[in-house]
Parts: C-alpha cells; structure tokens; sequence
C-alpha cells in the first residue's frame, strides 16, 4: 500500500520514463520471427514485457536480457530462429498480465507445426479472445478456448495451413490486428484487415523495418487498413525503443494539476496513433511543447509541459470520443482524473473498449473517483465528470489495474487530505519504477 498527499510545491525537473511497451514486446515477438540477431536498447523491463521474452524462450528463442553497468538502460539481443524453426512447447504458455502477449502470440501460434496452450493469470482468463478466436479460424487454424468461454486458455493445433484474410473488425483494435497479420505472414495470400480508425501502427512500421511487406492506408473519413502481402523471410534489426507515451502521460498530468509546475519528460515516443492525449489536452489549452523531435518511423520528442488551467468548449463542456479514442485508449484514465480537476464537464464516448482491459476501466475509474468526492456518472461507452467539486484523499481500489494505480496515485497530487493506493504492486506490470520516480520529484 502506498500512501500520498497533496502536492506541497510546485513539481520541476526532468523526467525519464522507461521503454514502450507496444514497441518491446514487438521487439521480442518480431526478432524471434526474424533470421540473423536483433539488438533491442530502451527494452521496458516490466512484468508484462518478462512474460514475453519468457514465451518466446519455451519455444527455443535464445534472448541475452543485460543491463548495461554504465547507465543501468536494459539491452536485449534475440538470436531469431526464421518464422518456421520454432522448437515445440513442453509447458503452457504463460502470458501474466499481458493482453499483447495472449493476442499476438496466438496468432503466431495458430501458423505453426505444433500445438499448444495459451493463458495468463486472472484477469487474463476474464478477457474476451473470441475476437481472436473467429478470425484466425477463418483463416483455416483451429483455436479454441479450452473452458468453452471464448476466454484463455486457449487450445491451439498446430499443423494447419492457413489463408489470408479480408477482415472487417468492428472495432479499432491493434492486437486483433496484429494477430491476424502475424498469422497472415504463414498464410497463402494477402491478409487484408479493416478497422473504423487506425490503430497503434507499431506492428506495420515495425514488421516493415524487419524486411515485410506491409502498410497501412487511412481514408478520409478516418477508418484504416492494413495490407500485408507475405513470402519474404523477416531479418534482424537494431531497434532503440522510446519511452512510453502511456507512462509519460502521468507525468503530463501531474504536472498540469500541480500549480507552478513545469517538467520537462525526456525521449517520449510520439507516433500518431498513441499521442492523441497530446492533441486533446492542446485543445484543452494545456501548455505543452514538442522539443528535439526525432522524425523517424517510430518518431520521438522530449515534451516539455507547464501547468495550465485548461478550459472547454463554447458549450460549457469538452468532448473527447471517435477517432481520438483508439489514439490514447491506455490514457482515459488519467485523462479522467485531470478531467476531475477541472471545473467544467468533460464527456468521454465512444469508448466502451475500456470495459474490457486489465479492468472494467469505465467502473473502476468511476468507482474511485466518486470515492474520492467527484461529481461522475458511468455511462454506456464512457463517462461524464461533472468537474468542479474539490476532490479529497480515499482508499483506492485498482482492481490490479497499473494504469489504476497510476492515475489515482497523480489524483492524489491534488487531492485534501491522504490517498492510499492499496494493491500498488501492479505498477510493475508496466512501470516498476513509477513510485521511486514520482517520489522524487515532490
Ligand atoms: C496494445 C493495444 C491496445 C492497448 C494495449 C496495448 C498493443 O489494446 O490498450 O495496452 O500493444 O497492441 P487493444 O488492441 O485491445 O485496443
């Protein structure tokens, strides 16, 4: 359990907030699919990132995982075995936390020779999977789960030979896409699928840098498609992975709630498909700079942030839904918590996909907010915070959640009286660092 007040001073400095998660765990996955070695700088040592690497040994991935004595920044080298050299799995394959880790793995699983078992922990087994489930079966695999719940585990015989997908998903999801455009690199023919919005693109420019032919096409109206034509062999690459957007975010936030602020938060990954928090907040009037950009494929930026009293719209109220939603999914609930500290009404929609992420996050956001004296309402795809009420210290349930913990430990910063966060450890699920770091700054 960890314990926090209300910020005393204003909060300044520089901030380094660790690897990209999407991007690590694509590391892994893509150099293990991949002939040659494969050099990873930035990895992002969390529990969710050690499920990966720990998969990708059961099916006989030589990974070196070191941490450099000069700087302490993890360095991975993964020895690829090619797409077809896999060795057979003599245990279940155990993905933790990790929803990247279930989905996309499965979809390399359902091309290979051999069968196998897929599952995580609790939360895990309670996420839907059916949405990987019917498109890989079309495909030709044969993917079940295994307590007939459309959940993990998942029953995977291998041996099958799979065809390429047109997929039309209806929501905007990069695991599902990511799932089928792995399995589509076994299969015969184009896999071709279709979401309502571009999702994070890591897998395109990342699968494009290891020598695939891949891309991406969005169309005016905002809706996306990826095309994947499949026969050439991946090769390694060096890959230096930037912070997370989705880390940095808790930092963007304290440093807008906390009066006199102002953080300067170094080597954050800035790709479209994950800054919408960026734009929103912009348009929220926050004061935030994009300094050094790095233009590459996975572009980067040291985001300097002040505090700022942010405002809506003409109509009284800020609306954040449609095709900013898949662009900072992870960040609704921070986002909410800043929201909270406003005085005015912030409607979020379009989002019912935060029912099923590590939590129930429309619940779990709502629930603890209230608890800590905000005017909030559940609604069927998002919320509405009726902001203005001070907010005041509670016991914060995160249902496990690391984003929950996360969140409400930078509402605390604002908050009267004590917060206490009370299952704190899921921070390690992706920032295991996050509390040291926080801490030093107030
Ligand atoms: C991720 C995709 C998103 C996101 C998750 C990471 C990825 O999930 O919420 O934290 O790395 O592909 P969905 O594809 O379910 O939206």
């Amino acid at each position: 359990m960890i314990s926090l007040t209300k910020a005393t001073h204003p909060l300044k400095g520089d901030v380094f907030v660790p690897g990209d998660k999407s991007i690590s765990h694509r590391s892994i996955m893509f150099g293990a699919l991949a002939e040659g070695t494969t050099e990873v700088t930035g990895f992002l040592n969390s529990a969710d990132c050690l499920s990966t690497i720990d998969c990708f040994r059961k099916l006989g991935v030589l990974i070196d995982h070191t941490i450099r004595p000069s700087n302490g920044v993890p360095t991975i080298t993964i020895h690829g075995r090619g797409l077809h050299n896999f060795k057979i799995p003599t245990d279940t394959l155990y993905t933790g936390n990790s929803g990247t880790t279930t989905r996309l793995m499965s979809g390399i699983l359902a091309a290979q020779p051999f069968d196998s078992i897929i599952t995580g922990d609790s939360s895990i087994e309670k996420r839907p999977m059916k949405r990987i489930i019917t498109p890989l079966n079309q495909m030709g695999a044969d993917v079940s789960s295994v307590m007939g719940n459309d959940c993990a585990p998942l029953r995977i015989r291998g041996g099958k030979n799979l065809t390429g997908i047109t997929y039309r998903n209806p929501v905007a999801s990069a695991q599902v896409k990511s799932c089928i455009l792995l399995a589509g690199l076994y299969a015969e023919g184009d896999s071709v699928v279709y979401e309502p919005a571009l999702s994070r693109n890591h897998t395109e420019t990342m699968l494009s840098a290891f020598g695939a032919d891949i891309h991406n096409e969005v169309s005016r109206n905002g809706s996306a498609v990826a095309i994947l034509h499949p026969g050439i062999p991946l090769h390694g690459i060096k890959i230096n992975v930037p912070g997370d957007i989705s880390s940095a975010a808790y930092f963007i936030a304290a440093a807008l709630i906390v009066p006199g602020s102002e953080l300067l938060i170094r080597n954050v990954g800035i790709n479209p498909t994950r800054s919408g928090i960026l734009t929103v907040l912009k348009q929220m009037g926050a004061d935030i700079t994009l300094l050094n950009v790095n233009d590459s494929s996975e572009p980067s930026a040291d985001i300097l942030v002040k505090h700022s009293s942010l405002h809506c719209n003409e109509n009284g109220k800020f609306e954040i839904g449609g095709k900013d939603i898949p662009t900072m999914i992870d960040e609704l609930p921070i986002v909410a918590a800043i929201a909270a500290a406003n005085n005015f009404d912030t409607i979020i929609k379009d989002a019912s996909e935060l029912k099923v992420k590590e939590s129930n996050r429309i619940d779990s956001v709502v629930e603890n907010l209230k608890a800590m004296g905000c005017d909030i309402e559940a609604t069927e795809d998002g919320m509405i915070i009726h902001g203005g009420n001070p907010l005041h210290g509670a016991d914060i349930n995160s249902h496990n959640d690391h984003r929950l913990a996360m969140s409400f430990a930078i509402a605390a910063l604002s908050a009267e009286g004590t917060t206490r966060i009370l299952d704190d450890n899921c921070v390690g699920i992706s920032y295991p660092s996050f509390f040291k770091d926080l801490q030093a700054l107030l």
